[in-house]
């Protein structure tokens, strides 16, 4: 028998550890929704995004055409020309993905001065997608962070060792609701952590999705051409391709639910049934009907945001809210 691949690679190890983790837990069985995005599951997100149900991306999209000049203003270095090695401004995304959305912001700030875009991606396919996607912003210099969200901010604020972008300003962008993936708890925690990385004249810009009528947010999360069930179950298909797994993908159902202010993405066992996992120690066993839950997507209230920004030690700046789509764009200063 060969080796089996886990051994080998440290990146499938703590996949393969996280999935038996998640899998083998007493009561309800979970997977970390970080996991959600191969090349496939980036590709099926994509189309997600697309999709007329899911407003967000759309509304965070018109959110930042309308607004980046106003955003790129508040970056106005205050030590900028003069010092160092000239104007600059850093930009650190979260979760970049392929940073489409992410443009109309760069090329606004590179209107005022030159920009370091530390784009902080885990899914190497999105990072390097998003570095063909803004090759030709004028003024623009990409330097792709292959980390999670806290290691990457401290490897993109490292920067700030070097002289030439020691005076400068960073604006930390957190797009798309993805804060949503966190609880409430870990959301404090993460902004907190965040906000400790950062320096005064630094600031962070924050979409999340607001909470909306029940019927809206259940199309938008199993949407009628069945991307986003295709997007979920292409979780165990990952699994069993980069894990030797053997997931039955037939043996599953997309399934949605939305309380506590969240959406809940989960994959419902149709029968019962027995898959086998190499990185656990028996097989695991499925009753019917019972749920992996694969992703939350939290969901936000106005007042919630003001709460967030005082518990995080940030000063809300400015918001704006899109008029079809309540969605939020919440621009903080870190002093
Ligand atoms: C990328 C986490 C913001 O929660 O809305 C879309 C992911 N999941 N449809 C979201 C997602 C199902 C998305 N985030």
């Amino acid at each position: 028998m060969s080796i089996p691949q886990t051994l080998i690679d440290p990146v499938l190890t703590g996949f393969a550890a996280d999935v038996a983790d998640g899998l083998t837990q007493p009561g309800q069985r979970t997977l970390p929704c970080k996991y959600l995005y191969d090349e496939v599951g980036s590709r099926l997100f994509e189309a997600i995004c697309a999709l007329p149900e899911y407003g967000l991306t759309a509304a965070d999209i018109r959110l930042l055409r309308q607004h980046a000049d106003a955003i790129a203003a508040t970056m106005e270095a205050p030590m900028g020309a003069g010092h160092g090695g000239g104007a600059g401004v850093l930009v650190a995304e979260l979760g970049s993905g392929s940073a489409r959305k992410t443009r109309p912001m760069l090329e606004a700030l590179c209107r005022r001065a030159p920009v370091l875009y530390l784009p902080i991606e885990i899914s190497p396919w999105a990072l390097a997608r998003s570095q063909r996607e803004l090759a030709d912003v004028p003024g623009l210099e990409i330097a792709p962070q292959p980390f999670e969200y806290l290691a990457g901010l401290a490897a993109a604020t490292a920067r700030r060792a070097t002289p030439r972008w020691r005076q400068h300003p960073m604006l930390v962008l957190f797009l798309g609701s993805t804060l949503g993936n966190f609880a409430p708890a870990e959301a404090r925690t993460l902004l907190r952590a965040l906000r400790r990385q950062l320096r005064p004249g630094d600031a962070l810009l924050l979409g999340v999705d607001l909470v909306k009528p029940k019927a809206q947010l259940l199309a938008a999360y199993d949407d009628p051409a069945g991307v986003t069930a295709a997007f979920n179950l292409n979780l165990l298909a990952r699994i069993n391709r980069e894990l030797g797994a053997d997931f039955d993908l037939r043996g599953w159902q997309h399934r949605v639910r939305f309380r506590h202010h969240r959406i809940e993405m989960h994959l419902r066992s149709r029968r019962e049934q027995i898959v086998r996992l190499e990185a656990a120690a028996a097989p695991l066993h499925f009753r019917r009907g019972e749920t992996i839950w694969t992703e939350s997507s939290h969901k936000f209230r106005l007042a919630d945001l003001d709460a967030l920004a005082a518990a995080s030690g940030f000063q809300p700046h400015r918001q704006w809210v899109d008029s079809i789509w309540p969605f939020a764009e919440n621009l903080w200063l870190s002093a």
